[in-house]
This record gives structure tokens, sequence and C-alpha cells, in this order.
């Protein structure tokens, strides 16, 4: 297993993963390829996050792959917080191919992610989760979370924060 950035080459794979979600649910949503013309024009926009342009602090994507190139997970980085990310987004967002959840992936991708974060040099990681998401609220635990008051959204919606100190 092992994290790869989005590229061209992983086109028709990405585009299958893609299929088997929700589409208005996918997560993270920054690997969502509705509205773009094409899959050209879907790196580039991914290009644009990553430098930070617009709206978007600067975030690494990557897939997780496994060795026959399926895409089995994907995570996205952010490199700083902002006062939204700090309430409620964190630094790392994640998701597992349904056909491929309760088998430890979200676990390790996680991991992977907290190695990338300390490349780039964040001392101290933050990863959020709604309270009733289970699963993710386990995957930051067993990765070493400790949690933090949690953010309450204006329609009620509770976000679990957990801070991992690197
Ligand atoms: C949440 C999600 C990432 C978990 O992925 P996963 O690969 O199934 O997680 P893991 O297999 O690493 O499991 C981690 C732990 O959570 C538990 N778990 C996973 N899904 C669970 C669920 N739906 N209910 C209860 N526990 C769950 C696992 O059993 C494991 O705990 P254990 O080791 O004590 O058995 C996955 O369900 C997903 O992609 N959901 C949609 C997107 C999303 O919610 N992303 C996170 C946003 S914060």
């Amino acid at each position: 297993m092992r994290l790869v950035r989005p590229s061209i080459e992983w086109k028709n794979e990405h585009e299958d993963y893609m299929k088997e979600w929700d589409e208005s649910r996918m997560t993270p949503s920054s690997f969502n390829l509705n509205g773009y013309e094409n899959y050209e024009a879907y790196l580039e926009a991914l290009k644009n996050r990553e430098r930070g342009d617009g709206k978007w602090v600067p975030c690494t994507n990557y897939f997780l792959a496994d060795e026959s190139d399926r895409i089995i997970a994907m995570v996205d980085i952010r490199h700083e917080l902002t006062d939204y990310l700090r309430n409620i987004g964190g630094h790392i967002g994640y998701g597992v191919r349904p056909v491929e959840r309760r088998k430890g992936y979200a676990t390790l991708i996680l991991a992977k992610a907290l190695k990338k974060c300390d490349e780039l040099g964040i001392q101290r990681v933050l990863v959020t989760c709604n309270a009733d998401n289970i699963g993710s609220a386990k995957t930051i635990l067993k990765n070493g979370g400790v949690e933090d008051k949690s953010f309450i959204e204006e329609d009620g919606t509770v976000i679990r924060r957990f801070w991992m100190e690197r």
C-alpha cells in the first residue's frame, strides 16, 4: 500500500472509485470530479488548491493505492488551519472506498498522512469528525488523537476535535 498523488494515469481508476460513492457525500470533497469538464481540468484545479490559490490554504491530496494500482482510499492534507478548519475541517480529511471499509484502511491512510505532516513540519495535527461518525473517531483515537472541546455548528451538528502532537 502506498500514497500516490493524483495524475492523468489515475483517471480511469479515480472515475471508477467515484462511481461507488453517493456523489454529494464524496469525502474528501476535493476528490469529487463533478463539475469539471474533464480530468485535466480537475487536475489543474487541484494544482491551484495545492498552491493555496483563492480561498484554499495549501493542501496535498493522495490516493492510497494497492499493489494492483487500485485506489482504496483518499486523503487531503491541509498545511495550515483557518478558523473554519480549526473548528470543523482540521488538517486531514479521508475517505475509504465503500467496499473496502472495516479492513483497517482508514487507520492506515491516517498513519501515512501523519508522516506526511511530519515532513511538512506540522507539529500539532488537528483531525475532526462528526460526533455520529464512530468509525472515524476510532480511526483518530487509534492514531493517538487526544480529544479537545467539540465545536457545535449553527444547525446543531457536533464536531469532535482531536490533536496529535508530533
Ligand atoms: C469513517 C471511515 C473513514 C472509516 O474507514 P475504515 O477503513 O472502515 O476504518 P478502519 O477499518 O480503519 O476502522 C477503524 C476503527 O473504526 C471501527 N469502525 C469503522 N467503521 C465503523 C462503523 N461504521 N461503526 C463502528 N465502528 C467502525 C473499526 O472497527 C475500527 O475499530 P477496531 O479496530 O476497534 O475494530 C469510512 O467509513 C468512510 O470512508 N466513511 C465516509 C467518509 C468519512 O466519514 N470520512 C471521515 C470524515 S471525518
